[in-house]
């Protein structure tokens, strides 16, 4: 096969939706308008698919950082933390994240993503052992490809099928790393850290915990699903993304572990990449503090979660099973959801569409996300939207999914090893 004939699939599969005003995968904002409302096409459209959970990319504390700080250290660090990168910022962030968490250490990353990969490959290698949730995202599966670890999925959500994987181990592989999400990112269901952190401590396992959409969602100082469910001391590395709710763009891991600090010379995902620049850095931190004095933004937040939920019942919609800001729509069928999610962004709302090579053919979804920057009136508007488009297409409710299948069967091809 030629090398670029993988590439030319993707023409392929485009052009069978040659004419189509929206394109799956190629929605182009072009102006925005407030922290829940987007120009898209020239029509104002409600956002109902980012990850501004808490809305406060547009929140004056932290543009009015961001400015400052771009004024005060220019609009690039041009280096990576271990040369010329390393800004007071970047050090008062870390002493803020360490600070808001208890945790001894705290370490940022330009990314999420190569927060993942620094973490599981400064730690992990020859003879070590690395435990993954199935459903985890890419950025943790790609971080195992880097070892030359074994690599050991469990049934998604199942500490009992993590506890026998682990049973299995040989007794001489000392080393065991659990990697697990708090809250997935698009069926919205929160990992069972009580029984992860019980069995991980059984077996002498060290545990990373993902909070990418869960920091500043879940917990009552935003601090995600550990804290929620009380068991934070027992996460050895807890590991956040600055693109969501903190409305900017890094990663970061708190740890009691000083070990953490080795990794300013070892991960190559940090050492070898530019350090966050200062205008983000300083946002992310002004981001923090507005979390940190503002516990009602989770209050509203989790009131539009509840009213988008409960709106879409009603309307006839199957929606995924947990609360959480994440709603999946469970839409089923490829065609009919494509046609669905043209439907709401003709009518002025956006959600993010989840087909395949994303997830299987026949369970494909619809996932709305809800922030505390959108008002009532909003979620309403995007009710009356779904309504609609609802009634227009036809006999939707969309395909149930089967009672039979579990969370672990309906895996994402986007986010698992092909
Ligand atoms: C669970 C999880 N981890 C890591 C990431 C990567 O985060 P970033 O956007 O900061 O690279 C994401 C992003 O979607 C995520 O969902």
């Amino acid at each position: 096969m030629d090398l670029l004939e993988k590439l030319r699939t993707v023409e392929k599969r485009r052009a069978r939706f040659a004419g189509a005003a929206a394109l799956p995968g190629e929605t182009v904002i072009d102006r925005v308008v407030g922290p829940c409302e987007v120009i898209i096409g020239g029509r104002r459209t409600l956002m109902f698919g980012s990850n501004n959970y808490l809305g406060l990319t547009l929140h004056p504390d932290v543009v009015e950082a961001a400015q400052r700080a771009a004024g005060e250290y220019g609009t690039g660090t041009t280096g990576s933390r271990t040369a010329n990168g390393t800004l007071a910022l970047h050090e008062e962030l870390e002493r803020e994240f360490a600070d808001w968490f208890g945790k001894r250490h705290a370490l940022i990353f330009s990314t999420g993503y190569q927060a993942n990969l620094s973490l599981v490959g400064a730690l992990c290698g020859a003879g070590d052992v690395i435990l993954i949730d199935a459903d985890s995202h890419a950025s943790i599966y790609d971080a195992t490809r880097q070892t030359a670890s074994q690599v050991v999925a469990f049934r998604h959500n199942s500490a009992e099928s993590l506890r026998r994987k682990l049973q299995r181990l040989p007794t001489g592989q000392r080393n065991r790393l659990v990697v697990v999400e708090g809250l997935y990112s698009i069926r919205g269901d929160v990992a069972p850290l009580r029984d992860i952190v019980a069995v991980c401590r059984e077996h002498g396992a060290y545990l990373l915990v993902d909070e990418a959409h869960s920091l500043g969602t879940f917990g009552s100082r935003g601090l995600g699903c550990a804290e929620e469910q009380g068991v934070l001391s027992g996460v050895d590395f807890v590991v956040g993304t600055f693109s969501k709710s903190l409305a900017g763009i890094g990663g970061v891991c708190v740890s009691d572990h000083p070990e953490l600090r080795a990794l300013h010379f070892l991960a190559r995902a940090y050492v070898f990449t530019a350090s966050g620049s200062p205008s983000n850095i300083a946002g992310v931190r002004a981001a923090v503090k507005v979390i940190r004095r503002h516990p009602e933004l989770r209050d509203r937040l989790w009131a539009n979660v509840r009213m988008l939920r409960n709106g879409l019942r009603e309307i006839g919609y199957t929606i995924g099973e947990h609360e959480s800001p994440i709603v999946p729509i469970l839409t089923g069928e490829e065609a009919r959801t494509i046609a669905l999610w043209q439907a709401l962004l003709r009518a002025g709302l956006y959600v993010n569409l989840i087909v395949p090579p994303g997830c299987p053919k026949d369970d494909c979804v619809l996932r709305a996300s809800c922030s505390a920057a959108h008002t009532p009136e909003q979620v309403q508007q995007a009710l009356d939207i779904f309504a609609t488009a609802e009634s227009q297409l036809g006999q939707v409710p969309l395909r149930r999914v089967p009672e039979a299948v579990g969370e672990g069967d309906l895996r994402l091809d986007a986010k698992i090893l092909p």
